[in-house]
């Protein structure tokens, strides 16, 4: 292993200077930083009462959102791909957890899933968008991308599904799980016109597209929620050492767990923005932001551009038609 490829490694799961933070008026203040945990975040607040989905619980971020979010009182929907692995993460929480089964690359699955979930709860305060894929190698599913279909469509498709659970809660919260990574996509944004994939493959762009896709539907979930009771923010939970580098070669994956270890985020501390943005009284009505280590963050320009976001919006739409 040499220094290029190490510092390649870290790129694509978003290493890098904080961008200048701006923009997100509104936003008050806070004590939290990237050191603070998904508990410290959630210390003085009572979620009884309230229902939130989360996505990929069996490990990682997701595994401690919801076992924050059900410490604090939450009723949390958990989803995995498997019964057995949603049944375990469910069970070794305190508090209220329930599995429900998702695969993402699988739009039946998540249309069942979002049924699951109706037939359980008629409000959702809180939807998480976490679950993701960093692959190795090029992979398609329905004709398309593979990160594509799995980080972003999938979710497209469940958040449509039960936005109007999400609606029917008195401030309902999307937060989505992006990644500074977007800044690894294609200078010129969303690849309307290769979403298969056809593109020379580079890892690092590809999960980096879907990234900033999941940044461009956050944003243009919140336009089209304003005036609702609802809101929509994406973040960037820092560089945490989970599972998320399984797929690479075991070196790197090994590297990146060690190095992790040392220098990088625990997943107690990665959970803690996805924990802020989903429940913090801070934010209340705040809507169309993107957030790293409990605070506002300017994403790069394409992760900005409402046009993009609207096209990606309507091309998810025509992707996902027969499935809304
Ligand atoms: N870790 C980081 O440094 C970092 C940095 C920036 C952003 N993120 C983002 O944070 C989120 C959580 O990642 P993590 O680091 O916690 O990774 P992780 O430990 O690998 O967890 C990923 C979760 O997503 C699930 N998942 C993967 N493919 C799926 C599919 N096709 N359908 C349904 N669920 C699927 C996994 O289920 P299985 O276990 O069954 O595969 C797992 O529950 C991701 O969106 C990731 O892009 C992570």
């Amino acid at each position: 292993m040499n220094r290029r490829e190490i510092l390649k490694l870290g790129a694509v799961l978003g290493v890098g200077p904080s961008l200048a933070r701006a923009e997100c008026e509104n936003v008050p203040n806070n004590v939290f930083d990237a050191d603070s945990t998904a508990e410290d975040v959630t210390r003085d607040l009572d979620l009884s009462g309230k229902t939130a989905l989360v996505t990929g619980v069996n490990t990682g971020i997701g595994y401690e959102t919801m076992r924050v979010l059900a410490q604090r009182g939450a009723h949390v929907l958990g989803t995995a791909r498997s019964a057995e692995k949603g049944r375990l993460a469910c069970d070794s929480v305190s508090g209220q957890a329930t599995p429900l089964l998702l695969e993402l690359s699988d739009f039946d699955s998540v249309v069942a899933c979002a049924s699951s979930a109706k037939a359980i709860t008629d409000s959702i305060d809180i939807l998480v968008c976490n679950a993701g894929v960093l692959l190795n190698e090029f992979q398609q599913v329905r004709g398309l991308e593979m990160h594509f279909v799995v980080n972003h469509l999938g979710h497209f498709l469940l958040v449509n599904r039960l936005l109007s659970e999400v609606l029917a809660a008195p401030a309902g919260r999307v937060v989505v799980v992006a990644s500074r990574a977007h800044r690894s996509a294609p200078a010129d944004g969303i690849q309307f016109n290769r979403l298969d994939g056809g593109w020379p493959y580079d890892r690092q762009e590809f999960y980096g597209h879907s990234k900033l896709a999941n940044g461009l539907f956050s944003l243009e979930l919140a336009r089209r929620l304003d005036g609702t009771s609802a809101t929509s923010n994406s973040l960037h939970p820092g560089v945490v050492v989970t599972d998320i580098a399984r797929n690479l070669p075991a070196w790197q994956d090994a590297l990146f767990r060690f190095a992790g270890s040392l220098f990088l985020k625990s997943v107690e501390e990665g959970a803690a923005t996805t924990c802020y943005v989903a429940t913090s009284p801070d934010l209340e009505g705040v809507s169309g932001c993107y957030f790293s280590d409990c605070k506002p963050e300017t994403p790069e320009p394409n992760m900005r551009d409402p046009e993009m976001a609207r096209r990606l919006w309507d091309v998810s739409e025509e992707l996902t038609r027969a499935y809304l």
